[in-house]
């Protein structure tokens, strides 16, 4: 089923209307409305993402005060719609007042049917992307994975593994490099457990100097050391009938793993200084966004502790393994800012949509929630563009006298990576798939800085 966008025509001048309907009614869905009230009636009912608005209509037929305030009026209906003014007043003040006045664009009579067509291919494409973001962020707000944002396949078989695992009572160990969501997919395993209504509590392994992680994590008794005025309990034991989350759990010190391990065969834990032992009942969720294996590999990991932590494995993919879930998310934090810091944005123009998918995201989803929130202070538009953003506009590059090699290299880069992803990392089965050798593959990455995804040949 095609469903064309439905444009709502407003206005009595009858050439503009026979005119649009000849160009118009194959590709959109045509509307009609001559006054004001028939206007805003339409625009109730059937919530219109494209408006032609004529702006000179009675009983102000040479100004535009009628047709400005439909604009207004329709725009606080519905702030995504997109609405094109025509004026047959060469005043710019109308113009302006317009703008102002929330019109995507504004054309002047007579109307350039061609021009008319590229702003409406804009404006559709733009409100596509505006609603789609609004539906999905209000499906997403209904779920135990709150706050947890992707359509894509990665992530859907993400949020399967969340939802068989989240009930069990295993130790889960997630995997996944730095700001790709790890906090959050532990939090959504805890509110999928019989421990949700427990608390939840994150240490960060690696964020805390070696001397005080044994006494967060274990707590002391009064005396214990000097300045241990009185006992207090570690963070395991406030975790108590909940869930404990180990972040960075390949920072631990190796004196410290043996501890953690006793811990996790026997249920308990023994204060520092302290004689007895105190029984806990909590699950153990560890994060990582180092690789483990190696780390056991070269002694700086305990082999027995890893087995202990990785009952199931949850790799969590990263930003660039996501595909259009990059503007999701972009546009999902736009709006989260926007509202921060109150400006009136819209979205993104399609240059930055352009340059939010060829960029790298090493910092993954953590690196584009800054950027968006950056690009937001800083944008003086309606919408944002790529030099808000501080990212490269590749219709420039595009337009550039190396223009050809650039855009080759940038084909080149982007295959590469896409393809070496489908082979899991394998680098001999990219080669074949890319048609050519391993050398001169393992060149290629070389030259455009793409790291190899975890599992290896
Ligand atoms: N799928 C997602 N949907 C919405 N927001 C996300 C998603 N993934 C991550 N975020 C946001 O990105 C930021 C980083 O997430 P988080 O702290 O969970 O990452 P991390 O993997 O623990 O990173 P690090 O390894 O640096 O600690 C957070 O602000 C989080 O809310
Ligand atoms: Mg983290």
């Amino acid at each position: 089923m095609t469903t064309r966008p439905a444009l709502l025509l407003v206005g009595d001048d009858a050439v503009i209307r026979n005119q649009m309907k000849w160009a118009f009614t194959l590709a959109y869905d045509l509307l009609e409305a001559s006054d004001r009230a028939a206007a805003l009636s339409v625009i109730r009912q059937a919530m219109p993402p494209l408006v032609l608005l004529d702006l000179g209509l009675l009983p102000d037929v040479k100004g535009a005060s009628e047709g400005l305030a439909i604009l207004r009026e329709t725009v606080r209906l519905d702030p995504t719609v997109k609405v094109i003014a025509i004026t047959g007043n060469s005043d710019r003040a109308i113009a302006i007042a317009a703008l102002e006045s929330g019109a995507y664009d504004i054309l002047e009579k007579p109307v350039q049917l061609d021009v008319l067509k590229v702003v409406l291919q804009r404006a559709t494409y733009l409100s596509d992307l505006e609603r789609e973001g609004r539906a999905v962020r209000e499906q997403a707000g209904a779920t135990e994975l709150e706050g947890l944002l992707g359509n894509s396949k990665p992530m859907q078989d993400l949020f399967g593994m969340i939802r068989r695992v989240g009930p069990s009572d295993v130790p889960v160990l997630i995997t996944g490099e730095s700001g790709t969501g790890k906090e959050l997919v532990a939090r959504a395993i805890h509110r999928l457990s019989g421990r949700k209504e427990a608390p939840f509590v994150a240490i960060n392994c690696g964020a805390i100097p070696e001397t005080l992680l044994e006494s967060e994590l274990f707590g002391y008794e009064k005396g214990a050391f000097t300045g241990a005025i009185q006992q207090r309990k570690g963070r395991i034991e406030s975790a108590q009938g909940g869930t404990l989350f180990l972040d960075e759990i390949g920072d631990i010190p190796f004196s410290l793993q043996v501890k953690l391990l006793r811990f996790l065969q026997d249920h308990e834990v023994h204060r520092l200084g302290g004689k007895n032992a105190v029984s806990v009942n909590v699950r153990v969720l560890a994060a990582t966004n180092v690789d483990l294996q190696e780390a056991i590999k070269s002694d700086r990991f305990r082999e027995d502790l890893f087995y202990r932590l990785c009952v199931v494995t949850i790799p969590v993919p990263s930003l660039k393994a996501r595909g259009s879930d990059i503007t999701l998310l972009a546009r999902t934090f736009l709006t989260k800012f926007a509202e921060a810091y109150k400006k009136s944005l819209k979205g993104f123009t399609p240059q930055a949509i352009d340059a939010l998918l060829a960029h790298d995201w090493s910092g993954n989803v953590r690196e584009l929630e800054n950027r968006v929130m950056r690009a937001v202070v800083m944008a003086e538009g309606r919408y944002v563009n790529p030099s808000n953003l501080e990212l490269k506009d590749l219709s420039y590059i595009d337009r550039d006298s190396t223009s050809l090699r650039v855009a080759r290299e940038l084909r080149e880069k982007e295959l590469v990576r896409v393809v070496l992803e489908k082979a899991d990392g394998n680098v001999s089965k990219a080669a074949v798939e890319l048609g050519i050798s391993r050398p001169t593959l393992y060149q290629l990455l070389s030259r455009y800085g793409i790291r190899i995804p975890r599992f290896t040949e």
